[in-house]
């Protein structure tokens, strides 16, 4: 029998998939689970795959099964087990193989791991896997770190079970030690930014505007065929209309208000903070997901202040206000994600990888969570000018001349300083060229919560109501909407409300 491509450690629901895709592909994998209940259970399962897969009950068997040198994908919780499974695999590998750690790890710990086998002739590969159990199955995109030789081993195989756009392989080679790893964690910064700014904007429809989930859900379906076309407002239109079967209450209204977190926003924020950019999208997503999780406190304070008052918009043109509220969603995001860009361009000088800026674009544009048309739009600006991603001189030049005539704080977006510049700047610059100037006398406000209070993205059209109001009341209601999730403002506010 030939010998396997590819080795895979951990059948858990990421782990399956992935091997389910890499079979599929026509590539035999070898796989191996610490429970030799779950190999069985995993092949007895395979149907058709089976021809593919070579399940193995020892490490032994495991690795003599797969063709040198020898990849394995390693696909279990981050952390401790990783370093554990890595000390129990050493002795039966030989020159040149490859341990590759596919899930959501610090890229601290990969840099640390690819270091302390730098001496024995084994290597490591660091790899980003994004689109959860659907991505895994039938195409993630895949962000990988580590020597550009050990990639090439893998190439093949990776480039085969990518999701793809249009015909462009999901994949790519990003650069040394732990580039995967740390491109992955600002993917999924950028999700957590993301999908705060879906909620607050949520809530500002339930309690401002007093729409019904289904009929939200009805806005984001016709959003998504927009410019916000994308993986998340596709499935919030999706989870809006859905009805609770139990009671038959939309689905949403069920489920309690407190979310959990697994690391990655959290070092997003924490990587940026010590590197001095700038990331308030997502450092107010993360703050809001640790506020929606002291519930038991939130409550504790309702006792004592009261909800903050949530009054109704009233509103003489619906359509316009929620064609507002589009606006500012697109240019929320662009700040949001040129700020994860200008994080990752500071980590490319900081740890030397040269993180192709195009290439990351590239290949988030279909499999992973945050995949949108959009990003599609931001592969385009940096394909056009690439030395945007490279140069900050170039990047601060650009944007200072469309950040003077656009509004826009030269060198940043929604709290960059002025002369932090970079990448992100310069992006989010170029992609707001085609939003509306902001008249003469908007002023700037810094600040993630100011994302949704842009008065210059309103219609040119005369509105009764002074649209710094409007904005001031968006601010309020997205915090309270949102289970008190814009963190900052809900402090103001309650302040504010209380006279404290
Ligand atoms: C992905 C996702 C996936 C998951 C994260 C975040 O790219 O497939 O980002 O990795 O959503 O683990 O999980 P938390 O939101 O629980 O931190």
């Amino acid at each position: 029998m030939s010998q396997a491509e590819i080795g895979l450690i951990g059948l858990g629901v990421m782990g399956s998939n992935l091997a389910l895709n890499i079979a599929e592909k026509g590539n035999k994998i070898a796989v191996f689970n610490r429970t030799v209940d779950a190999t069985r259970r995993f092949y007895a399962e395979a149907g058709a795959l089976k021809d593919q897969i070579v399940p193995c009950e020892t490490i032994q068997e495991f690795v003599a099964a797969i063709r040198p040198p020898r990849p394995i994908i390693i696909m279990i919780k981050a952390g401790d087990p990783v370093d554990q499974q890595m000390e129990a695999l050493k002795p039966h590998l030989a020159k040149g193989d490859i341990m590759i750690d596919a899930g959501n790890a610090n890229f601290r710990d990969t840099m640390r791991r690819f270091d302390a086998l730098k001496d024995s002739g084994l290597t490591f590969i660091g790899m980003g896997v994004s689109g959860g159990e659907e991505g895994a199955r039938h195409g993630p995109s895949i962000m990988v770190g580590g020597t550009e030789e050990s990639y090439r081993r893998v190439e093949k195989v990776l480039t085969s079970i990518a999701a793809k756009y249009d015909s462009d392989p999901c994949v790519a080679w990003l650069g040394e030690n732990g580039a995967g790893h740390f491109v992955k964690t600002i993917h999924n910064g950028i999700e957590y930014a993301d999908m705060q700014m879906i909620a607050e904007i949520y809530g500002i429809l339930r309690d401002g505007l007093k729409m019904s989930a289904q009929e939200i859900g009805e806005v984001f379906g016709a959003w998504n065929k927009g410019r916000l076309n994308s993986y998340l407002i596709e499935i919030t239109e999706k989870v809006l209309k859905a009805a609770d079967p139990l009671t038959g209450n939309p689905i949403v209204d069920m489920i309690l208000d407190k979310a959990g977190q697994k690391g990655t926003g959290k070092w997003s924020v924490i990587e940026a903070q010590n590197m001095g950019v700038p990331a308030t999208a997502i450092e107010a997503a993360v703050a809001a997901r640790s506020i929606s999780s002291a519930k038991g406190e939130r409550e504790a304070a309702e006792k004592i202040l009261g909800l903050p008052p949530v009054g109704e918009i009233r509103v003489t043109d619906r359509d316009a206000f929620i064609k507002d509220l589009e606006n500012a969603l697109l240019a929320a995001k662009v700040g949001a994600y040129a700020q994860g860009f200008a994080v990752m361009s500071a980590a490319s000088n900081e740890f030397g990888w040269n993180l192709p800026m195009p290439t990351i674009a590239k290949i988030w544009r279909a499999g992973c969570i945050i995949r949108s048309q959009f990003l599609d739009e931001i592969t385009t600006a940096f394909t056009k000018a690439p030395d945007a991603a490279r140069s900050d001189r170039h990047a601060r030049l650009r944007g200072h001349g469309q950040g003077d005539r656009r509004g826009l704080a030269p060198g940043g977006f929604d709290g960059c300083p002025r002369r932090s510049s970079g990448t992100g700047a310069c992006l989010g610059a170029r992609l707001l060229r085609q939003l509306p100037p902001r008249p003469r006398h908007c002023k700037r406000h810094p600040g993630a919560a100011r994302l949704l209070r842009r008065p210059w993205l309103r219609p040119h059209r005369r509105r009764r109501q002074p649209s710094w109001a409007v904005g001031q009341r968006l601010e309020r209601l997205s915090s309270h909407a949102s289970g008190g999730a814009a963190g900052p403002s809900l402090l103001r506010h309650v302040q504010a409300s209380h006279g404290v």
